[in-house]
């Protein structure tokens, strides 16, 4: 018999921690400098955030790219460059971060929610078709965790109803979908370079897009409206600054030198990991379809099957954390269960929707299922570190595995003492 769990006294398995997060040093001291020495701090003089929009853009496979102050703005523009009226219909996922949703409400449009496949925490297509009403416009797939959803499919079903596509890719930086990079194949897409980001420069976003037209609207709207060949003020549409600035520009342009080689070591890591993990019983890593040619691995998604270690997910996850691996439990909620939505708490936005939209009545039982028993994932930073750091993880599992029947003990006599 192994030590005891770390949760019961003993010693924890892993004492050291994982790699910290973000990694930067002179490359990014250096632009930085260089920006601030230069006077010129906003994108419309400066030359850090044009350089970063044409490199990432590049990178992933698109003509343009928009440098936006954060992913939640990048999707809203993305949404009113598309054209989107009020109470026009977005259909998304439930299980992502709030911004995805809250993004279309912005957009004075419906979010509708279509459920995610039980394996591979993706937009279901099948799903994605049976929400389809004569109000839909716009379908905004998230790459859940860096996994590329699946394009094909949702393509063909845009095709078919004349829909728009709206990548929400803030997790997906240089993940490849049958070798063609997230954020390429719908008609937009939009990265997040908050703080938790694998490319980061604590608070910014960006639009991409190979559409010119598509681009010269985001632009505008990113710009107060103006449009290119304009007087400064002369304003067209409805819009505001949302111009990403040039210290955030100088960061990124120094992060992205380290995109390739740390996406390559998370997804060697976390198919090392995935594989590792899978001969455990009770634990299902992500599913990964062949079309995802790279996972960028932002989570590590998994499932706990309560039932393979006779304690819930929560004791688990407690156990991992005490042998000192770090672990989180996921979104807690279907977004559709959130107050915001289930008490219509818009705003200004969507006055006559909101009379008759209930939330209350939305099920999408695989979500509800990974978000309430089963869902938990691991942070990018763990995956860029050696092998042996994925060893530790898969023996903190196998410790907690072999030890189960002490941890339902455990649980059980703690949850009797609860209070109430
Ligand atoms: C899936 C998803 N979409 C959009 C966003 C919004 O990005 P930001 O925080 O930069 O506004 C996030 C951020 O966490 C996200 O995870």
């Amino acid at each position: 018999m192994s030590q005891p769990l770390a949760i019961l006294g003993g010693a924890p398995l892993r004492a050291r921690p994982f790699t910290a997060w973000p990694i930067f040093g002179d490359p990014e001291e250096q632009r930085l400098l260089r920006a601030l020495r230069s006077g010129k701090w906003g994108k419309l003089n400066g030359l850090e955030v044009a350089e970063f929009e044409q490199r990432f853009a590049a990178m992933h496979g698109a003509k343009h790219g928009i440098g936006v102050v954060n992913g939640t703005v990048s999707l809203r523009i993305a949404l009113m460059a598309a054209g989107i009226k009020a109470e026009d219909e977005v259909i998304v996922p439930p299980y992502t971060f709030l911004a995805t949703a809250t993004a279309v409400v912005e957009a004075n449009a419906v979010p509708v929610f279509a459920d995610i496949d039980l394996e591979t925490f993706n937009l279901d297509p099948k799903a994605v078709e049976a929400a389809i009403t004569s109000r839909t416009r716009v379908i905004m797939p998230v790459h859940i965790a860096g996994q590329p959803a699946d394009m094909d499919a949702i393509m063909a079903i845009a095709k078919r109803h004349k829909l728009v596509v709206i990548e929400d890719a803030a997790h997906a930086h240089a993940a490849l979908y049958r070798q063609r990079p997230a954020g390429s194949i719908g008609h937009l897409g939009s990265f997040s370079f908050q703080s938790s980001k694998n490319l980061t420069c604590g608070e910014g976003g960006i639009i991409t897009t190979s559409d010119d037209a598509l681009a010269e609207a985001c632009r505008s709207i990113h710009n107060c409206g103006r449009i290119s060949g304009g007087l400064w003020y002369e304003h067209h549409v409805m819009s505001a600054n949302y111009r990403l600035g040039e210290f955030q520009g100088a960061i990124l342009n120094a992060q992205l030198e380290r995109l390739e080689a740390q996406t390559q070591t998370r997804d060697r890591n976390g198919q090392y990991l995935a594989a590792r993990l899978s001969r455990l019983p009770g634990i299902h890593p992500q599913k990964r379809p062949a079309d995802c040619t790279r996972h960028s691995y932002h989570l590590f998604l998994f499932r706990i099957d309560a039932a393979a270690f006779g304690a819930p997910r929560e004791a688990v996850l407690q156990a991992l954390q005490a042998e000192g691996v770090p672990v989180c439990g996921g979104y807690a909620l279907p977004l559709y269960r959130q107050p915001l939505f289930l008490n219509r708490a818009f705003g200004p936005y969507l006055p006559n929707a909101s009379r008759t939209l209930d939330y209350a009545k939305v099920s999408c039982p695989n979500c509800e299922k990974i978000c309430r028993e089963q869902g938990a994932w691991f942070e990018q930073s763990l995956f860029l570190g050696p092998q042996s750091d994925m060893d530790d993880i898969a023996q903190a599992f196998e410790r907690i595995h072999e030890q189960r029947a002490a941890l339902a003990r455990f649980t059980a006599a703690t949850t009797q003492k609860l209070p109430g």
